[in-house]
C-alpha cells in the first residue's frame, strides 16, 4: 500500500512538472482564515489552469525574493481599526520603508484582493494602500483592487467571483497554458497537498512545541505556554440571559511580560465528543501516529505546529477546525469525492456560484437558538452526505479542514495587582449564525468548560502587543467608555495605573442591570473609596427608558471637558456593540460644541487631531 502511495506521489509530481509552466505567488494577510482560504482557493484554481503554485502567508515569505517573481496575487484582510492582520505586519512594515527605490518592483506582474467590512470606517484600508505603495514601486498591477464586502448580499464571494474571473482572463492572456492541455475541469481532483504515512508503532514520546521551563525567550504562537486554569467564575447572575465569565491563567515561569491594553492570545481544541465522532466517521484510529510530507515540497511545507510523528488525536482534536461553518471551498473540494448522484448534485450547488443562497441556509439552520451552542456543523454536513464521507481519502484531510485559528482576548488584570497572572472577562457566546464569518463559539464554550476544581487544566498562550495604549505621564487624565466585556482592557489599565499612583481615571461602564451584570461591581466602589477612580454607570434596563454610555457622557459634559481642554486627558472607547463607538462619538462631539462653542466641524476636527495624536483611541469587536 506504501509502495502505491509513493508511486502516485511521483506520478503527480512528475506529471505536473511536465505539464505546468508559469508559477503563481498567492500571500496572503490573514486574521480569521477567510484570506487564507481564499488564497488556497486562488492557488487551486491556478493548479486547474495547469501553473505551478506557491500560497503562502506574508510574514512566512522572504519579501526580499519579491523582486524576482513573476506573477504575485495579494490577498490581504483588514482588521480592527484598519490594521493588517497579524501575519503580514513584518511584511507591511518591509514595504513601507522609505529605502526602496521606487522601481524595485518593475518585473512584477500583480494584483490586490482585499477582504473587509463595509460597516468599519476604514474599509479594505489594507487592500487599498498595499495597491497604491506597490504601483508606487513601479509593479504591473494587471487590474484593480478588488474590494470584497462582508456586507454584500452574497457575501465576500459576491466580489470576489466576478475579480477572479477578470484576474484569470487578464492571467491567461500573459501566461496562456501550454499548448494542447485544457484546463482541469472542477470535479476533477486535484492531488493533495500532503501525503500521510501511518506508523505501525506508537512513538516513544510525541513532541508538542510547548514552551518548555527551561526556555527563556517569552512564547510564540508556535511554542505556547501551557498556563494552568486557577478559577473559572460565572460573574453575571444565573438569570441573566448571558453567561459572562472572568477566567484566570497562571503564568508563573512563562516569561510574560505584558501592559495594559495587551491581549492573549489562545487557540482552542475540538471537544472529546466531537473528535470521537469525526475520527468514527472518516474511519480514523485516534491512538494512530503518522508522518506528512509536502506532495510538491518545493511550494509546500509541512505545518510547523504539528509534531512529527504526529497522533491522529493531536490532530483532530488541536488543529483541524472540525467544528467551523464550512467554507463554501469544503464543498468543492467534498463534491469531489461524490459518488453518489444526489449527493453529488447538493454538494456541487453549494460550491456553485448560484447556490449560495442555498448554502447560507442550510448552514444556519440547525443553529437558530443558543440553546444548539452545542451543535458542530462541520460534523453534521459529513453526517448528511454519508456517502461522500465515506469515500474522502485521508490525505486530503488538511485540504478539506482548515487549521484553528487562534482567538485573541483583550487581557482584563494589570502584573502590579496579580503578579505571574492574566485574567479575562469572557462573554461565552450563544451561536449567531453567520455564514462565512469567524466562528467564536467553539473557543468560548471550550474555555467556559474547563473548570479547574476537577483537577489541573492547561491552556496553551501567547501574549501580543494590543491596539490600545496609555499616557505615561502620571497627570495625564484617562476617560475610558467600556460597556460590557469592553471594560476589560480598561481594567488592565486602571489596575496598572492605580499601582502606579496615576489617579485620574474616569470610567464609563455600561450594562442592562445593577443587579444582574454588573461585573467587578466591589472591585470599583473599592477603586473609588480609594480615590483611584470616577466610575458613571449606564443600566441600560433598569427603568423604562435605555440609558447608554453615550447619554452618560452628554451628562458630564462638564467634567468631560475640563479633564480635555485642560488637562490633555486621553478618550477611549472599547466593545462589541456596533452602533456604540459612533452614538458615543457623537456625544463626545457634542461635549465638545457644548465646552468649547465649538461647531459641527469644529468639534469633528478636534475629534480627528486627538486621534492623530493617539489622545483618541477604540478597540471594537464584533
Ligand atoms: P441593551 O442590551 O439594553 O440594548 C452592554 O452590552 C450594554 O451595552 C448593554 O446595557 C446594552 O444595552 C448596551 N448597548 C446596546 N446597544 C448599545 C448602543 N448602540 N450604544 C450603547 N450601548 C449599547
Amino acid at each position: 500500500n506504501e509502495c502505491c502511495r509513493k508511486a502516485l506521489h511521483d506520478n503527480m509530481l512528475m506529471s505536473r512538472d511536465k505539464m505546468s509552466t508559469h508559477t503563481v505567488l498567492v500571500l496572503y494577510g490573514s486574521q480569521t482564515g477567510t484570506a487564507q482560504d481564499t488564497a488556497e482557493r486562488i492557488g487551486r484554481q491556478a493548479q486547474r489552469r495547469r501553473m505551478r503554485v506557491r500560497v503562502e502567508a506574508l510574514d512566512s515569505y522572504n519579501v526580499a525574493n519579491l523582486i524576482s517573481e513573476s506573477l504575485v496575487v495579494f490577498v490581504c484582510a483588514t482588521t480592527g481599526q484598519g490594521d493588517p492582520p497579524d501575519n503580514m505586519k513584518k511584511f507591511w512594515r518591509f514595504l513601507f520603508r522609505k529605502s526602496l527605490p521606487a522601481d524595485s518592483l518593475c518585473r512584477l506582474d500583480c494584483a490586490v484582493l482585499g477582504l473587509g467590512d463595509s460597516s468599519y470606517p476604514k474599509f479594505n484600508f489594507v487592500a487599498k494602500k498595499l495597491h497604491k505603495r506597490l504601483l508606487q514601486l513601479g509593479a504591473n498591477m494587471l487590474l484593480p483592487v478588488g474590494l470584497a464586502d462582508d456586507q454584500h448580499d452574497l457575501g465576500p464571494d459576491g466580489v470576489i467571483d466576478p475579480w477572479l474571473i477578470s484576474f484569470w482572463q487578464k492571467t491567461l492572456s500573459l501566461y496562456p497554458p501550454p499548448a494542447g492541455l485544457a484546463p482541469l475541469r472542477e470535479e476533477e481532483k486535484l492531488p493533495p497537498r500532503y501525503v500521510f504515512h501511518f506508523l505501525d508503532e506508537v512513538p516513544d514520546k510525541q513532541t508538542e512545541h510547548l514552551q518548555t521551563p527551561e526556555n527563556k525567550a517569552p512564547p510564540t504562537p508556535l511554542q505556547p505556554f501551557p498556563a494552568r486554569v486557577v478559577f473559572n467564575q460565572r460573574v453575571t447572575h444565573p438569570s441573566h440571559f448571558q453567561d459572562v465569565r472572568h477566567i484566570e491563567f497562571d503564568i508563573t515561569g512563562s516569561n510574560i511580560q505584558y501592559g495594559a491594553g495587551d491581549v492573549v492570545m489562545m487557540r482552542p481544541c475540538n471537544a472529546a465528543e466531537d473528535v470521537e465522532q469525526f475520527c468514527q466517521l472518516l474511519k480514523l484510529d485516534p491512538e494512530c501516529y503518522f508522518t506528512l510530507t509536502p506532495t510538491d515540497s518545493s511550494t509546500v511545507a509541512v505545518p510547523a505546529r504539528l509534531p512529527q510523528p504526529c497522533s491522529v488525536r493531536f490532530l483532530v482534536e488541536q488543529f483541524l477546525d472540525i467544528s467551523a461553518v464550512p467554507r463554501r471551498s469544503f464543498f468543492e473540494l467534498l463534491a469531489t469525492f461524490a459518488t453518489n448522484e444526489l449527493e453529488r448534485e447538493k454538494l456541487l450547488e453549494f460550491s456553485s456560484a448560484q447556490g449560495q443562497d442555498a448554502l447560507h441556509s442550510y448552514c444556519n439552520r440547525p443553529r437558530r437558538t443558543a440553546l444548539e451552542v452545542g451543535d458542530h456543523l462541520t460534523v453534521d454536513v459529513l453526517t448528511d452526505f454519508p456517502h461522500t464521507t465515506a469515500e474522502i481519502s485521508i490525505d486530503y484531510l488538511l485540504d478539506l479542514f482548515p487549521e484553528i485559528q487562534p482567538r485573541s482576548f483583550s487581557i482584563a488584570s494589570s502584573l502590579l495587582q496579580h503578579p505571574n497572572r492574566i485574567q479575562i472577562l469572557l462573554a461565552v457566546v450563544e451561536y449567531k449564525s453567520m455564514l462565512l464569518k469567524p466562528r467564536k463559539g467553539l473557543c468560548s464554550s471550550w474555555l467556559a468548560s474547563l473548570d479547574p476544581s476537577k483537577g489541573d487544566v492547561y491552556v496553551p498562550l501567547w501574549v501580543k502587543k494590543g491596539s490600545l495604549s496609555f499616557p505615561q505621564d502620571p497627570d495625564t487624565p484617562v476617560i475610558m467608555v467600556g460597556p460590557g466585556t469592553g471594560v476589560a482592557p480598561f481594567r488592565s489599565a486602571i489596575q496598572e495605573r492605580a499601582a502606579q499612583g496615576k489617579m485620574a481615571n474616569v470610567l464609563f461602564f455600561g450594562c442592562r442591570s445593577e443587579s444582574k451584570d454588573f461585573y467587578c461591581q466591589s472591585e470599583w466602589e473599592e477603586k473609588v473609596q480609594a480615590g483611584q477612580m470616577i466610575l458613571v454607570t449606564a443600566f441600560s434596563r433598569d427603568q423604562e427608558e435605555k440609558i447608554y454610555v453615550q447619554h452618560r457622557v452628554k451628562e458630564q459634559s462638564k467634567l468631560l471637558w475640563e479633564l480635555i481642554a485642560k488637562k490633555n486627558a486621553f478618550f477611549y472607547i472599547a466593545g462589541n456593540a456596533k452602533q456604540m463607538p459612533t452614538s458615543v462619538c457623537d456625544a463626545l462631539k457634542e461635549v465638545f460644541q457644548k465646552g468649547g462653542g465649538m461647531s459641527e466641524n469644529q468639534a469633528q476636527e478636534m475629534l480627528d487631531a486627538m486621534e492623530k495624536a493617539k489622545r483618541f483611541q477604540s478597540e471594537t469587536w464584533s
